[in-house]
């Protein structure tokens, strides 16, 4: 029997740390349902202590997933931990994740405190958190930069106060996969009580090098690999779940242990995540990437028609990969739709919502015969943004271009339920819309970002737009979709700029 290798996955705690990649507690809950289905051991959904919203999030999370372990992120601090435990409170099965610095430069830069003094804190935080739950991961941030001797101290400390998990963050991604592997070892090996915990690992992408230090951890003893959708997460982000899970899938030979995963739901989490948080999977990456089981030139093919391993190592259907399947047509009725819908895992709460978001797929049909999987998710986010209570909604557009002829763009929004009209020129399109819309809002955002991709294959597919926009160094990201692009432009740049006009008083996790 192999080991089993535990799946502990922070999309929705350090991928939302990524700038723009914040989430409503519903999309979320969409992700974390999508997690489920694909059987992730642990979910981290959250730092409750961040602002209310984030609270609200965990617990939503915690009362509506049964398949998982929910867990919280707490630092080590008593409100902390008690406003972590309380988000958890609904929670099938509940972890909470506490977490101080080790490393030198954070003890003295950031914390201002000594290593005893940590200890301390350390042994009492996870004291604390056993009084509300016996599942308790424990973090030396920045181990990757810590002394050995000191986190040999504490993490044999924290195992005898009750964390049942220790985790070995590369907070930094500074470390390289034979270093970092043989720090694990070290550990396991020096730490006279590991046997009593599970020992984990949390690496940065910095040195784009998050999967081989945790792989090669894994190959050193560690058990559980914490990681996120797409690699997404703070900087150059997490250890991609999809390439850790399937590189110990794919090389069983090496591995002592496997993941029990359902690996055939990850591109559609892959999507799922990359539509809802507005960053796009580039066409190379590994698994999930558009190229990735793509086989153009010519030799290739040749060669994977005649004999598939000789340049396949994993099957595409095995990640999820399928041809666009049309799921719904212009006659499907509203239970049809609805019963698609809960098996993409979306249930509206609202019945008002259901209604609005099936007449949105009625439009949708009659523009574009065959509906396909991805076209009800982008509907599903539509119709959400649209009944939150979004302060600038579109009413009407008219853009006008013409070969010779300086595009125009007129622009009906209604800003806090008054209605108010601007045109613009511009030097295309986008630009002319853009500049309507702004010259109504006079938000005072710059854009950094402004892409298109086709949901679907087809010249009739939505196209969905992905805006990012930085205001005083405050970045969010907005998405819309459409058939017309020019109108999916528009709702993407509306939707980042309600989220640019939300005040957000949120507490960084690793800021003190
Ligand atoms: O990168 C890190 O150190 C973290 C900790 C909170 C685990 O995200
Ligand atoms: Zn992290």
């Amino acid at each position: 029997m192999k080991d089993k290798l535990i799946i502990f996955d922070t999309t929705l705690r350090d991928g939302e740390q990524s700038p723009g990649a914040s989430m409503t507690k519903d999309e979320k809950l969409r992700i974390a349902k999508a997690l489920e289905k694909m059987r992730v051991d642990v979910i981290e959904a959250g730092f409750p202590i961040a602002s209310p919203d984030d609270f609200e999030a965990v617990k939503l999370v915690a009362r509506l997933i049964r398949g998982s372990t929910v867990c919280a992120l707490a630092r080590a601090l008593d409100k902390d931990i008690d406003t972590a435990a309380e988000a958890l409170k609904p929670a099938a099965s509940a972890r909470i994740h506490t977490f101080i610095a080790t490393s030198p430069i954070h003890m003295r830069e950031k914390l201002h405190m000594q290593p005893e003094q940590v200890l301390a804190q350390a042994v009492h935080a996870v004291k604390r958190a056993r009084k509300y739950t016996d599942n308790v991961e424990f973090s030396p941030e920045d181990a990757g930069r810590s002394e050995i001797e000191f986190l040999c101290r504490v993490l044999e400390a924290v195992i005898d106060a009750g964390a049942t998990t220790v985790n070995i963050p590369d907070t930094v991604g500074y470390n390289l996969p034979h270093q970092f592997g043989e720090l694990i070892r070290q550990l396991i090996e020096r730490v006279p009580n590991s046997d009593k915990a599970v020992f984990s690992v949390h690496c940065h992408n910095d040195l784009g090098l998050a999967v081989g230090n945790s792989l090669s951890a894994v190959l050193n003893g560690a058990r559980q690999v914490e990681c996120t959708i797409n690699g997404l997460g703070e900087r150059a982000g997490n250890a991609a779940l999809e390439e850790i899970v399937m590189t110990v899938r794919t090389r069983q030979d090496v591995f002592p242990c496997d993941t029990t995963l359902d690996t055939t739901q990850i591109v559609n989490c892959s999507k799922l995540v990359s539509s809802i948080t507005g960053f796009p999977v580039q066409p190379n990456k590994a698994i999930v990437g558009a190229n990735a089981f793509a086989h153009e030139a010519g030799i290739h093919q040749d060669g994977v028609l005649k004999s598939r391993e000789t340049y396949e190592i994993m099957r595409a259907q095995d990640v999820g990969w399928h041809a666009n399947r049309m799921v719904l047509g212009k006659h499907s009725g509203r239970n049809a739709f609805r019963a698609r819908l809960i098996e993409l895992g979306v249930v509206f709460d609202r019945e008002e919502d259901l209604n609005a978001a099936f007449n949105r797929f009625k439009e949708l049909a009659d523009k574009k015969h065959e509906i396909y999987d991805e076209d009800l998710q982008a509907l599903v986010s539509d119709t959400i943004q649209e009944s939150a209570k979004e302060r600038i909604k579109l009413v009407s557009m008219k853009v006008c271009c013409e070969t010779g002829e300086i595009p125009n763009a007129m622009v009906t929004l209604s800003v806090d339920g008054e209605e108010r009209q601007s045109h613009s020129p511009g030097g295309g399109p986008v630009d002319a819309t853009f500049k309507a819309i702004e010259s109504i809002v006079h938000s005072g955002s710059d854009l950094q970002l402004y892409s298109v991709n086709n949901i679907t294959t087809g010249t009739d597919s939505q196209g969905e737009v992905t805006v990012r926009i930085d205001k005083g160094g405050r970045i969010v990201n907005g998405l819309g979709a459409d058939t017309d692009i020019v109108i999916a432009s528009a709702k993407a740049y509306i939707n980042a700029l309600n989220k640019i006009l939300e005040p957000e008083e949120r507490a960084h996790p690793q800021q003190i």
